[in-house]
């Protein structure tokens, strides 16, 4: 009793120099132009602020968790509130480090920390840090769960991590969805979110909404006066992906985890770590786009020896099944994937210099597979009888051209658990290295999500799998990225997007989102868009089909440019080609791994200017796209060695190309330049135009 008596006093001294201990601790970027500071409220709430250059970009906003007992499944007190700071430490780094591939060849990682503990009062006390890490482009938080008495197996309940924003700002955005990222992105103020309305949220496959208000990230910003604001996470492990909803009475915006089959958000044990919140700032849109951020607030690459990841453009039996011309399946009469058409591929791969060929549809299983929540579909190692394994082995290897696998898992994940190993062994002793995989369909086991812990933490182990037989990785309806390919760089690229594929099919992709993605999903990592397509009107392939591509010619020629992926695929066919080999010469001449990037000039949803130095040449290649509006603009070619020329050919939209209209009119031009040179460009709607810009011989 008197132990009791003396405890609750104690408590309550704690309590009350909890109270009045409000004091804010601020921590600046290298440069000075971000303020971070962290405080605990008069309830003991931890809450956190961020400025730029003396604006607000985060008002205060309260962070914390909603935990639970494993075993018990009972609520443990919040960690949101009665909180004492026990401790804090500052310190600092400045390093840099040399990217497997990407858009520069090495990336400084420099930035000030802060790390704060906190800890409850009362009984079974439990603690937890907060690191927040400032960089001159953003700040990055991650909460630390240390080892202790009192928590080792816990349920995350509930993340609560607010960012309060100081505005309405104008929003690029997805509806928040547990399984889907599949959606076109709009463009309104945060508070006209309605993912409820049909308008903002056209149909995709596994999709399941969160709320009218909620929407995913990467979330880009805009404020009325012109901070741009990104809002993402880093080093999504062992934890599910995060959503935002938005409350326009605070103007905020709240994490909301995706659950798993039973409605819990995270399993963990201390000691254990969350992915970091990110929040990029700038009032130069360029500076988002060059930002590495992410990249630094991930792990350094686990693969010692790296030197068989290897950056390629491909081509694939693909699009043609896309748009009709062909099947997945063989009893349709009109199969992709036979020998003959492949080694089709594989000889137009060696004549152009493209190191891969993707091959879908090879594998038994395809005329049931969809949306059945089936559970033993495929087994990757069965193909179908007029798809000669050993023979298209041997082709590719006589044309040096490396076929890449397919696996589509059907989301059958159990089913691809199981026979991970023995699908990885199949492709080694064939002669792949490189496998695209698949999760189109409701997720087994049944009841989780796309985007929660079980396959945040499936899409890892398939990284390292593949990583332990030199595969390199390119994962489809996978959660969105967050940097993992610093950690994995076999890790290709991904695609948690809507990508090209959906103008074959759907009512297709509006001229804006090219001009939208480099700034919400790409801030992640690389996506397999499959940018490419010359036949710009499907009708050519199926008389019904009335789609169109929605953008020029010369558009997609500049995608190579603006999209920075280590993998990129001419998704058109051979035959397409073939009929404009002059435009198709910037495919053939373009780079994918870059020693430099040059961010020239870029508004999300307008336009986006790019040009990048080939990996160890001295040739440069400039991408610049628009939205809807056509656009004249100029280009200075500063960037250049000073006193050396060029050549530059120039791909450019035809001065009546139109994507409705007329979109593959193009014309192309030669010119000697220098880095004095200035050019003027003029994008059609919906248009672009490429250069490669090459030294003089
Ligand atoms: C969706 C993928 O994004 C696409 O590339 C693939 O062709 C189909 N699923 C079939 O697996
Ligand atoms: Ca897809």
């Amino acid at each position: 009793m008197l132990f009791k008596k003396t405890f609750l006093a104690a408590a309550l001294v704690l309590f009350i120099q909890l109270v009045v201990a409000q004091e804010k601790i601020t921590v600046s970027s290298p440069n000075n132009n971000i303020q971070l500071s962290f405080w605990l409220n008069e309830q003991g709430k931890p809450m956190y602020s961020v400025y730029y250059k003396n604006r607000p970009v985060i008002n205060s906003s309260s962070m914390g968790f909603e935990l639970k007992q494993t075993m018990l499944n009972v609520a443990l007190p919040a960690l949101t509130e009665k909180l004492a700071l026990t401790g804090s430490t500052q310190s600092a780094s400045n390093t840099t480090w040399k990217p497997v591939w990407g858009d520069v060849k090495e990336i400084r990682d420099n930035y000030k920390q802060l790390r704060v503990s906190l800890g409850q009062t009362g009984e079974k006390p439990v603690s937890f840090n907060i690191i927040f890490k400032v960089f001159d482009d953003g700040v990055g938080f991650r909460y630390e769960f240390p080892k202790q008495a009192n928590l080792n197996h816990f349920i995350v309940s509930e993340e609560k991590t607010q960012f309060r924003l100081n505005g309405d700002h104008k929003a690029f955005w997805i509806p928040g969805d547990y399984d889907s990222n599949e959606f076109s992105p709009n463009v309104t103020k945060l508070s006209e979110v309605d993912s409820d309305d049909p308008k903002f949220a056209a149909s995709i496959f596994a999709h399941q909404f969160i709320d009218r208000r909620a929407v995913q990230t990467p979330l880009m910003m805009k404020s009325d006066d012109g901070l741009y604001i990104n809002i993402h996470e880093a080093a999504l492990v062992n934890y599910p992906a995060m959503n935002l909803r938005y409350d326009n009475a605070d103007k905020s915006l709240t994490s909301v985890l995706v659950p798993d089959a039973l409605g819990n958000k995270a399993y963990l044990q201390a000691p254990a770590v969350t992915p970091w919140r990110t929040i990029l700032v700038s009032d130069k849109a360029t500076d988002l786009l060059a930002s590495h951020t992410i990249l630094n607030l991930n792990d350094p690459s686990v693969i010692k020896d790296p030197s068989w990841i290897k950056p390629t453009k491909y081509v694939g039996v693909w699009w043609e099944m896309h748009v009709g011309k062909a099947s997945w399946d063989s009893a349709s009469g009109k199969h992709g994937a036979t020998t003959a058409n492949v080694k089709r591929y594989i000889d137009f791969a060696a004549k152009n210099g493209f190191g891969g060929v993707l091959v879908e549809g090879w594998n038994v299983g395809w005329e049931d597979w969809f949306g059945q929540y089936k559970e033993n579909v495929f087994d990757f190692v069965t193909p179908y009888g007029d798809f000669d394994v050993k023979e298209l082995q041997r082709y590719a290897a006589s044309k040096k051209v490396k076929l890449i696998m397919h696996h589509e898992t059907s989301a059958s994940v159990t089913n691809y658990e199981r026979q991970m190993d023995t699908a990885y062994r199949f492709m080694k002793k064939f002669g792949y290295d490189a496998v695209k995989t698949g999760y189109v369909g409701h997720i087994i086991p049944r009841g989780e999500h796309h985007d929660g812990q079980w396959m945040v933490n499936h899409y890892v182990r398939v990284a390292q799998k593949t990583a332990s037989y030199k595969i390199m990785l390119d994962a489809h309806e996978p959660v969105r990225p967050t940097g993992l390919s610093r950690t994995y760089p076999n890790w290709l690229a991904c695609e948690a997007a809507r990508g090209m594929e959906f103008n074959a099919w759907s009512e297709g992709n509006k001229p804006q989102h090219d001009v939208i993605l480099p700034f919400t999903r790409f801030m992640g990592g690389p996506m397999d868009y499959t940018p490419g397509i010359f036949q710009l009107e499907l009708n050519y392939w199926d008389k019904n089909k009335k789609e169109t591509i929605h953008t020029t010619l010369a558009k997609q020629l500049a995608l190579y440019v603006t999209i920075c992926s280590p993998l990129q695929m001419a998704a058109d066919l051979p035959e397409v080609y073939e009929m404009k080999m002059d435009a198709f010469q910037f495919i053939r001449d373009v780079a994918v791994d870059w020693d430099d990037s040059k961010y020239l000039e870029a508004e999300p949803g307008d336009y986006i200017t790019v040009a990048r130095k080939a990996k160890g040449t001295n040739s440069w290649f400039l991408g610049s796209i628009t939205d809807e509006n056509s656009r004249s603009t100029t280009v200075d070619l500063g960037f250049l060695d000073p006193g050396k020329k060029y050549t530059a050919i120039i791909y450019a939209d035809a001065d009546d190309a139109d994507y409705q209209k007329n979109p593959a009119a193009y014309k192309i031009t030669k010119q000697v330049v220098d880095s004095k040179t200035t050019l003027s460009l003029k994008l059609a709607p919906g248009g672009g135009c490429a250069i490669s810009i090459m030294p003089v011989k």
